[in-house]
């Protein structure tokens, strides 16, 4: 058994209007099992880039995964995929066959800007 925490909110530090949502309690999974950890975003940005990353407890946050905003394929990365909703604004984390090292708190973030 292993558990997905999440942090409420991570800022994006931007000066347009950006926001990445996270509002789900932590989740426990059992090995093996598929999980999609969810995220919003809110932007008004012509192109952008989105990602995930994670943080094992005591450990350093790494890189899991980018999706493009032009990409009509979800970004796959060996057991992690995003589950990319570009109309509903969401882009989930899905961990398919889950293992005790996924244990971590898990961060989405945005970056993004508008080409005129
Ligand atoms: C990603 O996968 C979900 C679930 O299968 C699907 O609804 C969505 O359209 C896919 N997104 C892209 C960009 O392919």
């Amino acid at each position: 058994l292993l558990v997905l925490s999440y942090p409420l909110l991570f800022p994006t530090g931007s000066s347009t209007a950006q926001t990445v949502t996270q509002t789900q309690p932590d989740t426990s999974v059992r090995e093996t099992e598929t999980v999609t950890l969810h995220c919003k975003f809110d932007t008004s940005d012509t192109h952008y880039y989105l990602f995930w990353y994670k943080q094992p407890p005591g450990g350093e946050m790494s890189f899991i995964i980018r999706q493009e905003f032009y990409n009509q394929e979800n970004a796959t990365e060996d057991r992690f995929s995003v589950n990319f909703q570009k109309a509903k604004k969401s882009f989930g984390l899905r961990i398919s066959d889950s293992r005790l090292e996924d244990a971590a708190t898990y961060f989405c973030a945005f970056t993004g800007g508008t080409v005129t």
